[in-house]
């Protein structure tokens, strides 16, 4: 399925701008500068397709991708994103809740926590989201690459005692680095293998 060809669809920023729902969808969900795009330029091998930047609040709009014919790849607008206008935050908050309840298609969302940080208050906020929308959700951590072997039990740890409490939360955690390449092939298989 990854060999395949891959592009950017579509960026959307209100309901009505959905491609139709005609096919499978897995989207990336997470804070501010965790890691969606470049986890997304990671498992599709192309380096520029999502825009990744160290500018918090860079994604701030839906971002669709294709993945042959078969899936769509979905770039959630990051949160927890301390220096964006009041009005803006608010606008995206809207967004994601109507994306994530009306969304038949979407059969899992991958939660991006930073495998240095564990989950946060504002990661809370989206896994009770998910669970109210009835989305399966799966933690991936991020930026292994930079975490201590110590730090990320630690870290897992944390965040499996986090999933236990959420109905709607896939037990297995994928551990990933973008840079290095860990988890990725996991996770396109994750990816491949949803029916
Ligand atoms: P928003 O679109 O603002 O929500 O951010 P994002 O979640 O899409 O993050 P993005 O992919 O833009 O990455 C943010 C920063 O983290 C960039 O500087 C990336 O190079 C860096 N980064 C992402 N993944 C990894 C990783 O696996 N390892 C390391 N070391 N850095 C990473
Ligand atoms: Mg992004």
């Amino acid at each position: 399925l990854f060999a395949g060809e891959t592009d950017f669809l579509k960026g959307v920023v209100a309901m009505d701008g959905l491609p139709p729902a005609d096919r499978l969808e897995v989207c990336f969900a997470g804070r501010s500068n965790v890691g969606k795009s470049s986890l997304i330029n990671a498992l599709t091998g192309r380096k520029g397709l999502a825009r990744a930047s160290n500018t918090p609040g860079r994604t701030q709009e839906i971002n669709f991708f294709t993945l042959g014919d078969e899936r769509y790849l979905v770039d959630l607008p990051g949160y927890g994103f301390a220096n964006a206008p009041v009005k803006v935050v608010e606008k995206w908050q809207r967004l994601l809740k109507s994306y994530l309840a009306g969304r038949q298609n979407l059969r899992r969302a991958f939660v991006l926590i930073d495998a240095r940080h564990g989950i946060k208050a504002v990661d809370e906020e989206i896994l009770s989201l998910l669970d109210t929308t009835a989305v399966t959700f799966q933690a991936v951590l991020t930026k292994a690459d930079k975490v201590k072997a110590v730090d990320r039990e630690r870290v897992l740890t944390q965040v499996r005692e986090a999933l236990s409490k959420h109905p709607a939360a896939f037990p297995e955690i994928v551990l990933t680095s973008s840079e290095k390449g860990d988890g990725i092939d996991t996770l396109r298989t994750i990816i491949a293998t949803l029916a």
